[in-house]
């Protein structure tokens, strides 16, 4: 029986190796695939805004629009944690309200933890949310719900007070008791000093190889989102390309009564198909 990977787990790698995997999913077919690949944590992030649902940013996102989505990724994954992403406006509010809906991604989106992003300041909201019982992965750096309040989705930590800001940010979430957390956008030196002086695993997106772990979104890295591709992003495939080569060869088939062929169709005893002729 596959067994399932668990924050325990996730923890006990910052000490033990290797390198912690994970990868966004926000449906049954890809988070299966994700799945069977191998990798320890799918994350069903608000990301899923803009690659899925088409909307600019992340803001729009809402619980019911995430719930749905969690639910479809935990129904198939056997083997990797689901995180599920807190959107923008379900934990800000109060801290009554954030345990109230990360309860929900639990209860009704079955996800095995929650993701947050913010540091010193989320640090009450996410010890609740632990308390309660719902352990939390905190996220720190290029924060994209509060990018406006950023300047934008710009490289964060780059003073050197910035950079001990987000040590502090990191150390904050660390004695919140977040089991891990991401380090969105930062310098590689910097990442590698937050990794340094927490104990608790370090997710990097554009913050270099010396993080604890690693964490993509599926549709940048096989190359189904061309809205615009960050500079951290590798792609390992362009499966748009192929995709599009497939619905053009579809339809030129269809058009020119190459689809369906023979073997597409269904056929029926002679006798019966004479006595149509019979009959018309
Ligand atoms: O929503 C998301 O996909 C994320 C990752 C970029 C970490 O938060």
């Amino acid at each position: 029986m596959t067994q399932k990977t668990t924050v325990v787990d996730i923890k006990a790698r910052k000490k033990t190796g290797p390198p912690i995997t994970m990868l966004t999913s926000y449906d049954y077919p890809w988070a299966l695939l994700v799945d069977r690949g191998g990798i320890d944590m799918i994350l069903v992030g608000d990301s899923l805004g803009m690659v899925v649902l088409g909307y600019p940013d992340t803001i729009s996102v809402t619980m019911e629009e995430m719930i749905h989505h969690v639910k479809a990724v935990s129904r198939v994954v056997k083997s990797a944690l689901v995180v599920a992403d807190m959107p923008f406006g379900s934990y800000n509010v109060s801290v009554e309200k954030a345990v109230e809906n990360a309860n929900r991604m639990m209860k009704e989106g079955r996800a095995d933890c929650i993701k947050l992003e913010g540091g010193r300041s989320m640090a009450p909201v996410a010890e609740a949310i632990v308390r309660s019982g719902t352990p939390v992965q905190g996220h720190i750096g290029l924060t994209p719900q509060t990018a406006s309040a950023l300047g934008g989705f710009k490289v964060q930590g780059k003073s050197a007070e910035a950079a001990r800001a987000l040590i502090d940010d990191a150390k904050a979430l660390e004695a919140a008791g977040c089991f891990s957390v991401v380090l969105e956008a930062i310098p590689a030196p910097i990442a590698r000093m937050v990794t340094e002086a927490v104990e608790i695993p370090t997710i990097g997106i554009g913050a270099g190889v010396h993080c604890d772990g690693q964490v993509m979104v599926i549709h940048d890295m096989v190359g189904l989102f061309d809205r615009f591709t960050p500079k951290f992003v590798k792609q390992y495939a362009r499966i748009s390309d192929t995709i599009t080569s497939a619905i053009s060869a579809y339809a030129d088939d269809v058009k020119n009564r190459r689809f369906p062929g023979e073997e597409h169709s269904f056929t029926m005893k002679t006798d019966e198909l004479d006595k149509m002729d019979k009959n018309q």
